[in-house]
């Protein structure tokens, strides 16, 4: 089996990916956080750092990509390719966030089978690079997802990842597995699952139910508990309590190289928003420890968290 990790924007960036890859195993592929695509005279790809090879050295990555004309794929996939390699994309049509939906872009553009067709239709037939899709069972209804995965099953994409529920739904809810069951027998393409994936046995109990599944997609569960990729492999984890500090002692380092106290203080913040589950935070106290601006005292308030734990 093989394991990924979801793309989540404003969060899996390349510093957050290579301290992640760096610290903790399990991890196999990654898709990054979406990219928007341009045409030919409004790309300047140079300015894509998240993407830049030498930022990308430890775990294969594709560049994700979220618009709705075809020529705009073909411009930016060309112009990825020429500047620094990549030979496969995935196509966001998943993100539920009401401005991008407002856009038809992300999930926006699920309710319109006919645009996804054709991006696939011009992006499988005018350029050589392998095309995959993220999507959700619909924006408002299934029956939009199923449309797509019935219009794509002959088109040759490379996978498609699947997280079950509906846009309108946000991340509110659980994933419907009833759903998923009929979108499988919709397509022929290799599907990678992703949703609330948070422990050993939420990936044991749809293993079972999806014995066809190869590929696993991780998200918040990960950001919850960065070693839950070893676990799902059965890998030693070795000393839990020495790993994580160390790990968040380097990245808050790496952050604070990288950009100004305060992101590092935003970044950190959101990042205790899963930490918290692990740590097992309720909820009063996470929001004691979320109203603190000063840096310094949060992230000394944290570390007693992690030590105490
Ligand atoms: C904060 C956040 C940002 C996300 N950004 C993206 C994104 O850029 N592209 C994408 O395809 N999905 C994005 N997602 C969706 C995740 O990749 C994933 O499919 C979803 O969170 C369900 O998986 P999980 O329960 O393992 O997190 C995002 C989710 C969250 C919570």
């Amino acid at each position: 089996m093989k394991i990924w990790l979801a793309p989540l924007h404003g969060i899996t960036n390349y510093l957050f990916r290579n301290s992640l890859y760096r610290h903790f195993g399990g991890i196999d592929y990654c898709v990054t956080p979406f990219l928007p695509v341009q045409e030919k005279a409004k790309l300047n790809v140079k300015n894509w750092k998240d993407i830049w090879p030498k930022n990308n050295t430890e775990v294969p990555t594709i560049p994700q990509l979220m618009g709705n004309k075809p020529a705009h794929f073909v411009d930016t996939m060309r112009a990825v390719h020429d500047e620094y390699g990549y030979e496969a994309f995935n196509w966001n049509i998943g993100c539920p966030v009401a401005q991008v939906v407002r856009r038809r872009r992300g999930c926006g553009i699920m309710p319109d089978p006919d645009t996804v067709e054709d991006v696939v239709r011009t992006v499988t037939s005018q350029t050589p690079y392998r095309f995959s899709v993220k999507m959700r069972l619909g924006l408002n209804a299934p029956a939009e997802g199923l449309e797509i995965l019935e219009r794509l099953d002959d088109y040759p994409l490379d996978f498609i990842v699947i997280h079950p529920r509906l846009g309108v739904q946000m991340y509110e809810g659980k994933p419907d597995l009833e759903q998923l069951d009929l979108f499988f027998k919709h397509t022929h393409h290799r599907i990678i699952y992703s949703g609330d994936l948070f422990s050993v046995q939420d990936f044991e109990r749809l293993q079972k139910r999806y014995p066809e599944i190869e590929d696993w997609m991780l998200g918040r569960g990960l950001l919850q508990n960065p070693f839950l990729a070893e676990q799902l492999k059965g890998l030693d984890s070795g000393d839990q309590r020495q790993r994580f500090p160390k790990y968040y002692q380097k990245w808050t380092r790496e952050m604070l190289e990288a950009v100004k106290e305060k992101s590092t203080l935003a970044k950190l913040k959101e990042l205790w928003h899963y930490y918290a589950a692990f740590y097992h935070i309720p909820a009063a106290e996470l929001q004691q420890l979320l109203r603190i601006n000063d840096f310094d005292i949060f992230y000394d308030r944290t570390l007693e968290i992690i030590k105490d734990s």
